[in-house]
């Protein structure tokens, strides 16, 4: 059975040059700049290239970036400092601390402290309410990006069993709670984990099967139903030799075996990875025109 490959990295483009040609539109009304600032504790390789990355994003947007560094050794305190400065400043319309965060840093505290209004992760606890009962908010990026990437493909998922693989705050929450919500997913939902004991039979009645678990390879053919939709949000470096850095960055689902039987998949890289990234942008549009909160 053919299937089709999901271009997350192509979808992004097209999205951040339509955000790119609104800000055009600002700037020539004599609107502000989009400024999205960044927060980087330590040099975690994958956090230095997703942030590398959001950088590249607000230039191709034409926003204005900051790039805030501090060593792994930074305290708490020092951190909360730089928090409610970038809450105070207001040429930054939204700023984002680079998770995860060195293990003597409390990361909900981190958080708690950013200013919803500017939280264009969506982590705060006030998204994270808001978007549970479909109130205006900033939605996290990599659900959104999954979301935007499932309509841009009209991908049904209205009335659709939904399988999802973890239940991390940034993914497989917020992500279940999208595909449940009326006239977003319209899905009927489950969740499995690391404790779930019928996992494998769920992910065979899917129609749709997200997998936001962090093991390489885990979902195989005998889980995945004929003409299921699969998307990948692993990205685990797994060493490899022949790779030009060292490593290869790995999905969650073994693709070669996967995809025959699939009617869309993503592949990893250039899947959920850019749509994340490209959702950033669009909140980071939407704290610029103040859209959810005065
Ligand atoms: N670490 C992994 N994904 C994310 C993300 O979307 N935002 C932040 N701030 N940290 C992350």
């Amino acid at each position: 059975m053919g299937y089709q490959l999901i271009d997350g990295k192509a979808t992004a483009t097209a999205i951040k040059q339509q955000i790119a040609e609104e800000v055009k539109g600002i700037l020539s009304k004599g609107g502000k700049q989009p400024h999205l600032a960044a927060v980087l504790v330590g040099h975690d390789g994958g956090s230095e290239t997703y942030v590398k990355n959001k950088v590249l994003a607000c230039e191709q947007c034409g926003f204005k970036s900051t790039l805030i560094r501090f060593e792994a050794d930074v305290t708490e305190e020092e951190l909360l400092a730089c928090v409610g400065q970038l809450n105070k400043d207001n040429d930054v319309d939204g700023f984002i601390v680079q998770l995860p965060l060195p293990k003597h840093i409390d990361e909900q505290k981190i958080i708690m402290a950013i200013d919803y209004r500017k939280d264009v992760d969506g982590f705060h606890p006030i998204n994270v309410g808001r978007m549970a009962i479909g109130l205006p908010c900033f939605i996290s990026a990599t659900p959104l990006g999954i979301l935007t990437l499932l309509q841009h493909y009209n991908i049904p998922t209205s009335g659709k069993k939904c399988v999802i693989l973890g239940r991390s705050n940034i993914v497989g929450k917020p992500m279940a709670q999208l595909m449940i919500q009326k006239h977003l997913g319209d899905a009927t939902v489950t969740v499995c984990h690391s404790r779930s004991k019928t996992l494998k039979e769920e992910c065979r009645e899917a129609d749709i099967i997200i997998a936001a678990i962090g093991v390489p390879n885990f979902v195989t053919e005998d889980m995945v139903k004929e003409g299921a939709v699969v998307i990948d949000v692993g990205t685990t470096r797994v060493p490899d030799a022949t790779a030009k850095n060292g490593f290869k960055l790995t999905g969650d689902v073994k693709f070669d075996e996967v995809a025959p039987h699939c009617s869309y998949i993503t592949p990893v890289p250039g899947g959920v990875g850019p749509m994340t990234i490209c959702s950033l942008m669009k909140n980071t549009l939407s704290a610029g025109k103040k859209e959810f909160y005065q």
